[in-house]
Order: structure tokens, then C-alpha cells, then sequence
């Protein structure tokens, strides 16, 4: 059954219907400062079981619950004193932190697909906060896109993705961030980073101490699977240079062999910024592969600050299918 998806600027009415739309189950997108999240009730199943639907998303992969503040979050989990520590230095932002989820955890079974943590993340955006204010529940929200597709950073990617699926959107622009929170796991021992992302590792570090590694094989974050955040067409890494008929991702100022038989060419930082790249990175893959190329061209990303979680997706959006 198809839905009417409305867009709707994000004004203190729109944020109100949102709110409603949320109330009775149903589906709203709206911007947050990574990328636009795809939000439900947290504690109803049958809406978070549509969420999953309208997513195409398996739902052996747990969503985030979204919480206006670090007292709510308490409530849903249990925090160790680590735990209190890096939300209260670094929420509201783009960090989702994964704890045990205490017994009357308001965010449904569904939605953490039977897991016993629950990952809870306090966004900074001001819709975000907005909305959030407006309802009386945690709203989970995966990133508002097909499962297994780019994430989206504006209300149009939302729209082109799940348009006829979802209920509204609410428009505030492009995200600024541009790539999703980072995930630190405190369910088990040394705090681990289960996903790079918008906060630095250095930043978190310092206020953690050194992450523990995560093996390459776990999929206790199958975010973390890998083939994730992917285009229709092939990707290319760390190129050195650029065949004819592909379209060319630059970064910087190098330059890159072959770059004239570039189809179409959108360069994420040409001042070499990591913080810009973030942020044009999924904008800037849909519109190449919407150029129709044949694969796309990577420049070489350096791997350090928002340098590992670009790097991360990319290799992910560069996985076979
Ligand atoms: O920036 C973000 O985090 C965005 C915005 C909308 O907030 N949301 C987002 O959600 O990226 P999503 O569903 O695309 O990614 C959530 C990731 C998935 O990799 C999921 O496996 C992982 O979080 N996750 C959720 N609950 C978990 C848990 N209990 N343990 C481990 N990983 C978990
Ligand atoms: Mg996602």
C-alpha cells in the first residue's frame, strides 16, 4: 500500500505534525546534524516493524534510539560511570553510545532485534531536539534511506529513496555533518569502537582512553556489514588514475592522471578539509552515480580525524554486493 509522502519545511507546525505522525505509529523523517534519520516510536512494534519495511531493512539489525537528554538515556540503559563520562562531555552530538538495556526498556524488543544492549544517542540538531521535546517516548531512527543504500543528507535523498513509503519529511537543508554518529560499545568491558564516524576516535580517546579494537568478522553492529552505504556503481579507491568512461571523486589538490576522460567530476574538499569531505560525501556519490558512469574513481582520503569514518564507508560502498 503506498503512502502520500508530504515534505514539509521544518517549522514549529511541521515539528508538531511530525510529533503526531509518531504518536499513531506512523513514519517521519527528519534532519539531524550526521544525516536525515528515518524516526518511529521506539515502543511500539508495529510501527517499528514498518520502519523496517519501508527500509527494506533485515531486521536482525538494531535500530538507535533517539533521546532528548542523558537522564531519559539512563532510564534505557544501564551507564557506567566511562559510559556517564563521554555522553557528558560529548551529547548532545553525533555519538551513539551501546549499553546494557535495563528490564523495562522503553525501546521495544524489535527494535533492538532481541539484543540485550540498546544503543542511545542524543542528537544536536534543533529539529531533532524539537521534535523530541514534542513526543513522550524515545523515537528510534535509522538513517532515512533504503537499507543498503547511500545515506541521505538532504530531504530530497529521503524523498528519492522512500517516497510512497513514509508519511513526511521534514526539510531543514543539507545535513552539516554529513556521516553518521560514531558507535562506542560500553556493554562489555574496554570500550570499543564498534563505528567510526562524526566525532573523531582521538576526540573520544581522550575522554575513554585507547578503544578496543573490534575484529573485522563481528557483526554485532551489521552496520558494520560489508557491504553497506553502496551506489549502483562500482567504486574505486585510492586511484592514481582515471579511466575512460568513470567518474572521478577527488579529494585535494593532487593531481590525477586521465582526469579529461572523467565523465563527471566533484571534488569533496578541494582545500584538502576532512570536515567539508564529510560532509559532501554521500551527496556527492549519489550525484556521480547518477551520472550514469560505469564506476566511480576515488581519490586517495588520508586516514586520520573524520579521515577513518570516510574511509570506512567508502571501502564499505566499494564491498561487492
Ligand atoms: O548518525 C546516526 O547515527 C544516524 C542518525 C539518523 O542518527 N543513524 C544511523 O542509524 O546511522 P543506522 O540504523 O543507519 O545505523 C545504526 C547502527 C547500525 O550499524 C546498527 O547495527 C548499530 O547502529 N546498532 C544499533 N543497536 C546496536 C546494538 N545494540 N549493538 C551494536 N550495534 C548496534
Ligand atoms: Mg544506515
Amino acid at each position: 500500500m503506498s503512502k502520500q509522502t508530504r515534505i514539509l519545511r521544518a517549522n514549529a507546525a511541521a515539528i508538531a505534525e511530525a510529533a503526531g505522525v509518531l504518536r499513531a505509529g506512523g513514519l517521519a523523517a527528519f534532519p539531524t546534524e550526521t544525516v536525515y534519520g528515518l524516526g518511529a516510536r521506539a515502543d511500539d512494534p508495529r510501527a517499528v516493524a514498518s520502519l523496517y519495511a519501508a527500509k527494506g531493512r533485515p531486521s536482525f539489525n538494531p535500530l538507535i534510539a533517539h533521546v532528548r537528554d542523558i537522564d531519559i538515556a539512563k532510564r534505557l540503559g544501564s551507564f557506567s560511570d566511562a559510559a556517564i563520562s563521554l555522553a557528558g562531555a560529548l551529547w548532545p552530538g553525533p555519538l551513539t553510545l551501546v549499553v546494557k538495556a535495563e528490564k523495562d526498556c522503553a525501546v521495544c524488543e524489535l527494535a533492538r532485534a532481541g539484543l540485550d544492549t540498546v544503543a542511545i544517542r542524543m542528537p544536536a540538531h534543533e529539529v531533532a531536539r524539537a521534535l523530541l521535546a514534542a513526543v513522550d517516548f524515545p523515537i528510534v531512527a535509522p538513517s532515512a534511506n533504503r537499507s543498503g543504500h547511500v545515506s541521505p543528507t538532504t530531504a530530497q535523498h529521503v524523498a528519492d529513496d522512500l517516497s510512497g513509503k513514509i508519511d513526511l519529511i521534514l526539510d531543514d537543508g543539507a545535513s552539516k555533518g554529513g556521516i553518521e554518529s560514531a558507535i562506542v560499545d560500553f556493554s562489555g568491558g574496554t570500550p570499543r569502537l564498534l563505528r567510526s564516524g562524526g566525532i573523531a576516535r582521538a576526540e573520544i580517546e581522550e575522554i575513554t582512553g585507547p578503544l578496543a579494537a573490534v575484529s573485522k568478522h563481528e557483526i554485532s553492529a551489521p552496520g558494520m556489514m560489508t557491504s553497506h552505504y553502496a551506489p549502483r556503481a562500482r567504486l574505486r579507491l585510492d586511484v592514481a588514475s582515471v579511466n575512460a568512461d568513470e567518474a572521478l571523486l577527488a579529494f585535494g589538490s593532487r593531481h590525477l592522471e586521465g582526469v579529461r576522460n572523467a565523465r563527471k567530476v566533484l571534488n569533496l574538499s578541494p582545500a584538502g578539509d576532512l570536515t567539508e569531505a564529510a560532509s559532501n560525501l554521500y551527496a556527492y556519490l549519489r550525484e556521480l552515480d547518477a551520472s550514469g558512469a560505469r564506476a566511480i574513481a576515488v581519490a586517495p582520503v588520508p586516514g586520520e580525524g573524520l579521515g577513518e569514518a570516510i574511509r570506512d564507508r567508502l571501502s564499505r560502498a566499494a564491498a561487492p554486493k
